[in-house]
């Protein structure tokens, strides 16, 4: 794995003092568009999942979906989106979450996950963790069962790990500090 992490950490454009001073920003669209580096993400993926029972991905608007609706269809489990309030058009459930300053709220619909099922999570990122956590209490106020959740990068000197410790998380590229190019 650390292979294919280092190749994939170099695809990587980091874009510094975007979208505020200080901060790094990690930009996943060079990434993307590389057809090799693209499928080597989905297959590291496929391969970490594809002999464990999962009814559902969930994963959460925006950046989440790109890996997120692959990974379903190659795990044969259907697709599940969090998304940001007012977006979803039936009975739905809300969690607020913390950030830096203020709060912010994830929805998703009542019928997506029933009791019991086994979900995976992704998002492109791990942060703070306050993303990834709201999106596991959704699930779990509708009864599904976390099995995993997985990330493409995982900002580790936040300390994202610590708010989600009684999960197993998988990350394939890993920054340990801001600064890192
Ligand atoms: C980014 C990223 C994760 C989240 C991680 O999303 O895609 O979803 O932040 O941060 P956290 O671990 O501190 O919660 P963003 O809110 O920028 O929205 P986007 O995916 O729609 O671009
Ligand atoms: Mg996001």
């Amino acid at each position: 794995l650390t292979e294919v992490s280092k190749k994939l950490k170099s695809i990587i454009r980091s874009v510094p003092n975007f979208p505020k001073d200080g901060i790094v920003f990690r930009d996943i669209t060079t990434l993307l568009k590389d057809k090799e580096a693209f499928k080597l993400a989905v297959d590291t993926f496929y391969q970490k999942y594809k002999d464990i029972k999962i009814d559902k991905v969930v994963s959460v608007e925006s950046r989440g979906f790109i890996f997120g609706s692959i990974l379903a269809y190659l795990l044969g489990a259907g697709f599940v989106p969090i998304r940001k309030p007012g977006k979803l058009p039936a009975e739905k459930i809300r969690q607020e979450y913390q950030l830096e300053y203020g709060t912010d709220a994830m929805e998703v619909h009542a019928d997506a996950i029933k009791p019991g099922e086994k979900v995976l999570v992704h998002d492109d990122l791990l942060a703070t963790g306050g993303t990834v956590s709201a999106a596991c209490k959704l699930i779990e106020r509708l009864g599904g069962e976390v099995v995993g959740i997985c990330f493409l990068i995982e900002l580790s000197f936040l300390n994202g790990r610590e708010r989600l410790k009684n999960y197993d998380i998988f990350s394939i590229i890993q920054y340990n500090s801001e600064q890192e190019m």
